[in-house]
């Protein structure tokens, strides 16, 4: 079985579906086949790469609600190397249809496990909050990709996002691990961004990723497209820190 990655911040708009769409993509050019996975019933990983998330039948709600539902029949094709399983908008109901019932949290891990797609990677968007779609993506990763965007008020919810994995560590998944603190949407030429990254390297000396992912218009306007950066603007500062960041996944993560 591939790497699984969770890619979580409970606080929204901090880069989580743009880090997977273009992770993903960076590290399919590498040549390693990715599973990319759509946990947020706002479904805009899922938009961003051209499916609809309100005409969606067979999406991650499927695996997550029936049992002997085929990985692979979920599918969407993003490009030869790159694949993903949509949202739909009732993922939002997960809640009231399975919390409750047995091993409500392990639904997406027991699906992965019991994928045969062959994937050398298989990387998860989470929603904007601790719930229980962000617990299933944690406790089926073995590691975790934790974006935080270089403004002040952004670092100071990291340390409750850590509490929370540790929770999750001690009672559900002893095999997650913190693979990388990402800065994101960092504004160059700006003090105060230039201030927090310089705490989130000393508050993250071994964890945080040395690729930093600068603000770039062409990041917000390549879902529009339903590309991914890479594709959009392959020449782009952005697609280049994409890259970077891949290859400090892939090897480990050499910082
Ligand atoms: N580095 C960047 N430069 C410019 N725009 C960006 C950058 N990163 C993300 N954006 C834009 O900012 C918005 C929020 O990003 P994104 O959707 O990736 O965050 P998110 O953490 O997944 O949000 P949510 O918590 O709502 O799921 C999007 O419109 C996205 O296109
Ligand atoms: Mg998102």
């Amino acid at each position: 079985m591939g790497r699984v990655i969770a890619v979580a911040n409970q606080k929204g708009g901090v880069g989580k579906t743009t880090t997977v769409a273009n992770l993903g993509a960076a590290l399919a050019e590498l040549g390693q086949r990715v599973v990319l996975i759509d946990l947020d019933p706002q479904g805009s990983l899922t938009a961003s790469l051209g499916y609809d998330p309100y005409s969606l039948t067979r999406t991650a709600h499927l695996l997550l609600t029936r049992e002997r539902v085929s990985f692979g029949s979920v599918l969407r094709t993003v490009n030869e190397r790159l694949v993903l399983v949509p949202a739909s908008v009732d993922l939002a109901l997960l809640d009231v249809e399975v919390s409750g019932q047995d091993r409500h949290a392990f639904r997406l891990r027991a699906a992965i496990e019991g994928s045969r797609v062959p994937a050398d990677f298989f990387i998860i968007d989470t929603p904007p909050n601790l719930g229980l779609l962000t617990a299933n993506a944690l406790v089926a990763a073995r590691e975790l990709v934790l974006p935080v965007q270089c403004t002040y008020l952004a670092m100071r919810g990291v340390r409750g996002l850590l509490e929370s994995v540790g929770r999750i560590h001690t009672r559900l998944n002893a095999e997650l691990a913190l693979l990388g603190v990402l800065a994101t949407l960092y504004r160059p030429g700006s003090e105060h961004a230039f201030e927090v990254l310089q705490e989130l390297r000393a508050a993250f000396p071994d964890t945080l990723f040395s690729t930093v992912i600068e603000e770039d218009d062409a990041l917000a306007q390549a879902p529009a497209a339903a590309q991914t950066v890479l594709a959009y603007r392959p020449d782009s500062g952005a697609a280049g820190a994409f890259r970077r960041l891949a290859e400090e996944v892939l090897h480990g993560g050499k910082r």
